[in-house]
């Protein structure tokens, strides 16, 4: 008796184990990508609770029909990307990938109106490369993302870019294929849309690209102290950038200063600021104003020997400030309010969730304890839907522990409020929104430019790992694929 009772429990044991492998080997198997598949074939569809009545009909419009002016440009270049070793200030040598053989890439700069075309040529990047234009809200077909909207460029390959170029402020280029590799390794460059008229005494200018090279932080190509004369008296302008994958803390040291922009949008009466840290997310930029005193200024990133010093006078290195300072300079509430082009107490057409957290599960056969984006998995992430026109609320909310700077692609986004707390100061509009943990953010935006555009963590290794989404406009549709088949892999 007590040994039929063993058999039998044993027996079930067994059967029970078996179920639950059946059930892990359908998930893991379920979880697997197709050699190529199609953006639009993914995603939880979410309308953001308006009707869903054109999404998915046949009266689809290719996303590549969203181009920019074919009209004469004003500006052009041409940017080749390709191996090549590069010196470092310190004299440290990279193989690196490059726009034009340099880390950074050219400097590209051109005046608010402008028709900027750029030829991208692709020498000898395996993998093929991509450009995509951070924060320029340009049209869907020039976004550069690829399996998105183009394929990637292979070795001997071009694609050209245009659009024209309406906003004003600091942006930066760069690519987006194998993102999460390419970017690290030096394929990105600044992109400076200056205003027609230009202020005057004329501004002098730092840009200042901070990008972390095997463990070592550069500014530009310096890593270590760069200096440089400035008058004293002139009015500076830093243009800060940070291409890493993580959250950098950067000291301006010596000086006030205003905030006059973030994310290429300018805020409204800035007030001065001292012994604070900017804390810029991945893919983030802050514009910081000052007049050069009459001793050095030092621009630092926290954590790091390497800086900018700005020097009065030759010999001048007294920098009055502390870097240990302080704390956190927040935006929230910072300069005074001004009405925006949305009225954003009126109704919203759609209103989204952007739950970040951790599950465990597969993503594409790999188990693991993965990122989540309302309960559920890449590519189960949710694919966002709107009509053009629509008044867009999102609420990120951040359950995941870690740090995560949310970019959406082709548009910019109003920050409402933070954990509640709305702000009162100068709008406040990011492209790139770095969310903590714990945190949650209402923003607002305008569905003004149709496409298929890409919502994704800009720490790129998480946005490989699946922290991406899509944001699709009704109707238009992608004929280009990603995986591994074409050979399109944005992250
Ligand atoms: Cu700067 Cu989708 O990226
Ligand atoms: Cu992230």
């Amino acid at each position: 008796m007590r040994r039929l009772l063993t058999r039998t429990a044993t027996a079930v044991g067994i059967l029970v184990l078996l179920v639950a492998l059946g059930v892990v080997a359908k998930a893991w198997f379920d979880s697997r990508l197709p050699d190529s598949y199609s953006a639009m074939e993914f995603g939880t569809l979410d309308f953001g609770g308006a009707s869903a009545t054109d999404h998915g009909s046949h009266h689809m419009v290719s996303l590549q029909t969203l181009r920019g002016p074919r009209t004469e440009p004003d500006f052009r270049a041409t940017l080749v990307a390709k191996e090549a070793n590069v010196r470092l200030a310190s004299g440290r040598t990279l193989s690196a990938w490059t726009f034009n053989g340099q880390v950074p890439g050219p400097e590209l700069r051109v005046h608010q109106g402008d028709v900027v075309e750029v030829t991208l040529a692709n020498e000898d990047i395996e993998d093929g490369v991509t450009i995509h234009w951070h924060g320029v809200d340009v049209p869907n077909a020039e976004d550069g993302v690829a399996g998105v909207t183009q394929d990637a460029v292979m070795p001997g390959e071009r694609h050209t870019y245009r659009f024209r170029a309406d906003q004003v402020g600091t942006f930066w280029y760069h690519s987006h294929q194998v993102s999460s590799k390419q970017v690290r390794r030096g394929l990105y460059g600044a992109f400076i849309i200056e205003p027609q008229a230009q202020p005057r005494p004329k501004q002098l200018e730092a840009v200042a690209l901070v990008h972390d090279f095997s463990g070592r932080t550069a500014i530009g190509s310096y890593d270590g102290v760069q200096r440089r004369p400035v008058p004293a008296g002139s009015p500076l302008r830093l243009r800060l950038v940070n291409t890493n994958n993580s959250t950098e803390r950067l000291y301006v040291a010596g000086t006030a200063f205003r905030v006059l922009a973030i994310d290429g949008t300018e805020l409204n009466g800035p007030t001065p600021v001292r012994d604070k840290r900017l804390v810029l997310g991945g893919g983030a930029r802050y514009d910081v104003g000052f007049r050069m005193p009459e001793h050095s200024v030092k621009l630092a990133v926290d954590g790091s020997p390497t800086a900018l010093v700005l020097e009065a006078g030759p010999t001048d290195d007294r920098i009055r400030a502390t870097e240990t300072a302080v704390e956190d300079f927040d935006p929230l509430g910072y300069g005074s309010p001004k009405p925006t082009p949305l009225a954003t107490t009126a109704d919203f057409d759609r209103t989204f969730a952007l739950k970040i957290g951790k599950r465990i599960g597969f993503v594409n056969g790999r188990p693991g304890f993965h990122w989540s984006v309302n309960g559920k998995l890449f590519p189960e992430t949710p694919m966002y839907v709107v009509r053009r026109g629509d008044l867009v609320k999102m609420r990120i909310v951040n359950s995941s522990g870690t740090v995560h700077p949310m970019h959406l692609h082709g548009h910019h986004l109003l920050v409402l409020s933070r954990d509640g707390k709305k702000n009162t100061g100068s709008p406040w509009w990011v492209d790139t929104l770095d969310v903590f943990p714990d945190e949650e953010y209402e923003v607002a935006f305008r569905a003004d430019n149709p496409g298929i555009w890409m919502d994704h963590c800009h720490n790129l290794p998480h946005a490989r790992d699946g922290l991406t989404m899509h944001l699709a406009y009704e109707r238009i549709a992608t004929p280009f694929r990603l995986g591994d088949g074409p050979h399109n892999h944005p992250e």
